[in-house]
């Protein structure tokens, strides 16, 4: 599995160790930056784990930004994409039991490194139900 990650200024520190989880799974981590504490616009980089995602560069995608909200807002204008927020453990699971995420976001400044961590985990061992939900899932693209 090939995972892509990035971040604004506001989630770098994040979105670093989220690589690191990542890598300690052995899974493949795509970093699209930022890679620096200079001030970006978060919309860039969710456009760029988005495009990753539809051009099937990799299998799923991570954001973050400060809250995790402007990047979210970003990705899901991106048609194919279902970016979601994983506020609490439930969601974590339940956004891969329904909604199939294929990005997955966090705030750097408002999630604890240990919550993100044990999210992820719940995330990604989950499985989509399919059934009701995919047909849910093609009436979001229409
Ligand atoms: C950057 O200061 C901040 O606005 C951004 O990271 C994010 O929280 C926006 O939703």
């Amino acid at each position: 599995m090939k995972i892509a990650i990035a971040s604004d200024h506001a989630g770098l520190e994040m979105k670093d160790f989220i690589g690191e989880v990542l890598k300690q799974k052995k899974i493949d981590v795509l970093d699209l930056g930022t890679n620096d504490t200079a001030s970006v616009d978060y919309p860039l980089f969710a456009d760029k784990v988005a495009e990753a995602i539809l051009a099937h560069q990799a299998d799923l995608g991570v954001l973050v930004c400060g809250t995790g909200i402007g990047i979210s807002i970003r990705a899901n204008r991106h048609k194919g994409i279902r970016a979601a927020l994983l506020y609490s453990d439930e969601v974590a699971e339940m956004v891969k039991r329904h909604n199939n995420a294929n990005v997955i976001v966090f705030g750097g400044r408002t999630m604890a490194k240990d919550e993100v961590a044990k999210r992820i985990d719940i995330f990604l061992n989950t499985e989509f139900e399919g059934g009701r939900h995919q047909k849910r899932i093609d009436m979001l693209d229409m």
